[in-house]
């Protein structure tokens, strides 16, 4: 757990060894919400015990669900779809943007009214995004320029949902398809680039009979969802980090057991193998109705990328460490259709722009894109604008810079990876708070 707020981060040795990764957010989040929508009992293993997930736990809580925790293990008693009592005081979202968005699904659906807020990053996100499909469908949620807090007058006769994907995003798909869960009739979802089906998956492991193809599903509400044990593969979005980390420090070498491959979320992979990495997958298996595998990746001459498209979501929570990974690849990287990094945690093109910047690495961006040239990280300070992601990026630029990298306001790592300091300090990595 981290304590202090500052990060300071010397070169270090190389990663060696197994590295055992914290449960899926995305997944845990989805296992809280969905498993306290079913009836019956369940037990969640390899949970996400952060401060995100917890808010998802709470926000459950009051809303009548019994959930237990023990370490990375819950116990749920599922309530069934019609049971979610009204909750007594306004729900704190937190830092969690998919809490917001996914929960708003539900509330706007109910007998009953509530708000729904979060700290001062996610009062700056946008949320007209599920505000307006919402609404399309009969919705009543008001707020101050489409930003949290949102006032949800629930409805529970809202009309079936139609929905043509405008943003490429999970948050907004698996937030309306919560609803149509709750909606008498068939909803239908399109998108035109396919984001990561975590929900689309736990509804079928739940035995929810949904309609889908690749990019295509249809949803009949008011069906049952069974109870059934959950076991959560490991965060490859955390994963990420260490990855880098042993490609970019020399003689390293290091398996992550267990990781959740979901095809929508493999992008970090497929795109550093372009760059030359030496990344190998294998043990592949199905887990709760999601691909999980073991990766061995060793330290690797990178070369720079340009990529563009669809590859792009694939990889949404992925680019700071990308960034690093492009600052000391050879070459200089182009990475377009990246508007979306804006509207994170933090302005992330803004926040990596400056932080690279600040320790010695030639930046330059424009609203959607960036070019980074790759050559020497230098050393210097940067502030991660209480982003856990930029904090934990510029922690792994450290291990190879010539000089230490300080980082500023780091406590928000404790969101989805609190564990992150101790596996850095077991890797031997010379990581102080100051
Ligand atoms: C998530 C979807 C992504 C991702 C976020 C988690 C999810 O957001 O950035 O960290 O769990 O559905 P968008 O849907 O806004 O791209």
């Amino acid at each position: 757990m981290i304590s202090s707020n500052n990060l300071l981060v010397n070169k270090s040795n190389p990663f060696l060894g197994t590295i055992i990764i914290p449960g899926d957010k995305s997944i845990s989040h989805r296992s809280v919400i969905l498993g306290s929508l079913a009836d019956g009992k369940l037990t969640v293993s390899n949970f996400l015990n952060s401060e995100d997930c917890l808010c998802t736990v709470s926000a459950m809580q009051q809303l009548g669900a019994q959930i237990d925790i023990d370490n990375t293990s819950l116990s749920i008693n599922g309530m069934g779809l019609t049971q979610l009592k009204a909750p007594k005081n306004v729900i704190d979202a937190g830092n969690s943007g998919t809490l917001i968005r996914l929960l708003s699904g539900v509330l706007a659906t109910q007998n009953f009214d509530s708000i729904i807020t979060g700290d001062s990053s996610l009062k700056k996100r946008p949320m007209r995004r599920i505000i307006e499909p919402l609404s399309d469908c009969g919705a009543y949620i008001s707020s101050e320029n489409y930003m949290a807090p949102l006032n949800i007058q629930g409805n529970a006769n809202l009309k079936p949902i139609n929905y043509q994907q405008k943003i490429a995003s999970a948050q907004i798909k698996s937030c309306l398809m919560l609803t149509s869960l709750f909606i008498d009739g068939t909803s239908y979802f399109k998108e035109n680039i396919t984001t990561r089906d975590h929900t689309e998956n736990m509804l079928e492991h739940f035995n929810y009979k949904i309609t889908r193809s690749d990019n295509c599903s249809s949803i009949i509400g008011r069906q049952v969802l069974t109870a059934k044990d959950i076991v959560i593969g490991s965060d490859i979005s955390s994963a990420a980090f260490f990855i880098v980390a042993t490609l970019i420090t020399k003689g390293s070498r290091i398996t992550l057991p267990n990781i959740n491959i979901n095809k929508y979320r493999i992008g970090i992979i497929q795109v550093l193998k372009k760059m030359g990495a030496n990344i190998n997958i294998s043990n592949e298996r199905l887990e709760s109705n999601e691909l999980i595998g073991d990766l061995d990746v060793s330290s690797s001459k990178l070369k720079a990328i340009n990529l563009d498209g669809s590859i792009i979501s694939t990889l949404i929570d992925e680019f700071p460490i990308l960034f690093i990974a492009c600052s000391v690849a050879s070459g200089t990287s182009k990475i377009s259709g990246i508007e979306e990094l804006r509207h994170k945690e933090s302005d992330r093109i803004k926040s990596m722009e400056e932080g690279l910047k600040a320790v010695g690495i030639n930046v330059s961006s424009t609203n959607d894109s960036i070019e980074i040239e790759g050559s020497e990280i230098f050393g210097g300070k940067v502030n991660s604008f209480g982003d856990h992601r930029i904090a934990m990026s510029f922690a792994i630029a450290g291990l190879v810079s010539k000089k230490s990298i300080t980082i500023t306001d780091t406590k928000n790592i404790r969101t989805s990876f609190p564990s992150f300091v101790k596996i850095m300090r077991e890797q031997g990595a010379e990581i102080y708070e100051i």
